[in-house]
């Protein structure tokens, strides 16, 4: 059972600071790329919802924490395609093998526990010629701002819903199966420890 912050503060927040304006701006660049079938995991409170195209027929987001997802039903009702959000974990798809012509995974893979399960599970439900467009934060490439990322993280996790800073999504992805097919980090503006986004386009090795 969540506690009070978890279920009333910390969906306020993270829907806040998940909407800033670089943010939007990533967004907007990348969401507008899917098509097809898409699976988005970890939809959050739905802010991907707006920047899909024409070119998707139909949008399945997964997340666990029904705080968040209150709000991707909502915004769901204000877009043309369907939308289907479903209370699952990312590690764990109760989802058909190949049933999605992209994978969208937005400031999601800091957050689930076993990010590698996820992974698996994201290679297993693309089909094979599909993509998976991810936009992350993470460990700095500034040995600096790592440092303090690593020291900040324990404290970070508890306060941000399980988030961790020292992740890379690009390593995760490889070591799971995918090749980076287009790949761009850098800081956005925000403290360093959180700003680090790398973010691109990935298919199946
Ligand atoms: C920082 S929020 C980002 C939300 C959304 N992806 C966005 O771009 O605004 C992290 C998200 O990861 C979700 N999450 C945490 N554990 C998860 C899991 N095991 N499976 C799927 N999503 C998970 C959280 O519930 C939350 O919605």
């Amino acid at each position: 059972m969540p506690n009070l912050y978890d279920r009333y503060v910390l969906p306020k927040l993270i829907d806040a600071a998940c909407g800033q304006p670089p943010m939007t701006q990533l967004r907007g660049r990348y969401v507008s790329q899917a098509k097809g079938r898409v699976l988005e995991v970890g939809i959050g409170s739905g802010l991907n919802l707006a920047h899909y195209g024409a070119d998707v027929q139909h949008i399945t987001g997964i997340d666990p924490a029904a705080e968040l997802t209150a709000k991707a039903h909502q915004r769901a009702q204000k877009i043309a395609t369907p939308v289907d959000v479903l209370g699952l974990s990312g590690e764990s798809l109760d989802l058909d093998d190949n049933m999605f012509d992209t994978v969208v995974c937005t400031w999601t893979l800091c957050s689930i526990a076993n990010p590698y399960r996820a992974v698996q599970e994201m290679r297993r439900v693309l089909k094979p010629a599909g993509q998976l467009i991810f936009v992350e934060h993470g460990r700095s490439d500034d040995l600096t701002v790592s440092r303090w990322q690593r020291r900040i993280e324990p404290l970070w996790k508890v306060i941000a819903g399980g988030c961790h800073l020292t992740r890379r999504a690009d390593e995760l992805l490889s070591d799971g199966g995918f090749k980076i097919r287009q790949q761009a980090s850098g800081y956005v503006p925000g403290p360093k420890v959180a700003a680090f986004m790398i973010h691109g386009i990935a298919q199946i090795a």
